[in-house]
């Protein structure tokens, strides 16, 4: 059965597009076969591969009408669907189509049998988009800074993802809260990982992986590789690796 995880937070800069990315390859280095779809107009993911810009995006397919495959680009062992710029003019359209809610989810159906893994890279909002991909995931993963107001910011995520579930996806389930760009020797670091642990909610939730902050995370998208190709002895490698163990157990 396919999993399709939404990478989530309403938040700029939290590690969305890094996770999909590295979780992605690390899930392919099992050997799962693995969809990745930027949803996000500023296209970090797509531009994380060596690709042209692409003729066929995704805003063709949700709102034109163009069948998903011819979307699909194979970038070694990884499949992409990827995103343009204009993403923004399509989400503009999206807004007046009839049940746009579920435009992802319905695209994505003849899909299902073709991957393990879909994962999808959603922008920094909680708009029409980031909807979609709730409505289409079973599964939603939230990057998270350990920084003030982050706690804010997930009761938010957690809103709106309720929500979802109660009127559109009653699938939809919570696979975890992730820290990233941790250093988990800083005392404020062991208060805010503590704090959000210990919320009722989430505590649970929580991933036993966290993912230290390494340049190499950085760096390795700049050279459109992913971390295993560019650095694979580094903390990102080995942490992105450790956080597909515990997906694929908790899937099993
Ligand atoms: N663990 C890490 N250590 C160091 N740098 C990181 C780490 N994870 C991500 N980064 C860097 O932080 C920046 C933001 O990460 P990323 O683009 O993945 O976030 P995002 O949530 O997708 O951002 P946006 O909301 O703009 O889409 C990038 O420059 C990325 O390379
Ligand atoms: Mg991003």
């Amino acid at each position: 059965m396919t999993k399709i995880i939404s990478v989530i937070n309403n938040k700029g800069g939290t590690g969305k597009t890094t996770t999909v990315l590295n979780l992605g390859a690390a899930l392919q280095r099992r050997r799962k076969k693995v969809l990745l779809i930027d949803l996000d107009s500023q296209g970090n993911l797509t531009s994380s591969f060596a690709i042209e810009v692409p003729k066929v995006s995704i805003g063709e397919v949700l709102v034109d009408g163009v069948p998903v495959q011819e979307a699909v680009q194979k970038v070694d062992k990884i499949s992409l669907i990827p995103s343009r710029a204009d993403l923004l003019d399509f989400e503009t359209r999206l807004a007046n189509e009839p049940g746009r809610e579920f435009m992802l989810r319905e695209i994505l159906e003849p899909l299902q049998q073709s991957y393990d893994y879909i994962l999808i890279d959603c922008p920094p909002s909680l708009g029409i988009l980031s909807i979609n991909s709730l409505v289409a995931a079973d599964q939603f993963l939230v990057p998270m800074q350990a920084e003030n107001f982050a706690f804010i910011g997930l009761d938010r995520i957690l809103q709106v993802t309720d929500k979802v579930r109660k009127r559109m996806n009653n699938q939809l389930e919570l696979a975890g809260i992730l820290f990233v760009k941790l250093n988990p020797r800083t005392k404020f670091c062991q208060a805010v990982v503590k704090s959000i642990t210990d919320d009722v909610r989430v505590g649970k939730k929580m991933f036993d992986t966290y993912i230290r902050q390494d340049i190499a995370l950085m760096e390795s998208a700049a050279f459109h590789k992913t971390v295993f190709d560019y650095a694979p002895k580094s903390h990102g490698s080995e942490d992105y690796a450790h956080l597909a163990k515990e997906i694929l157990k908790a899937n099993e």
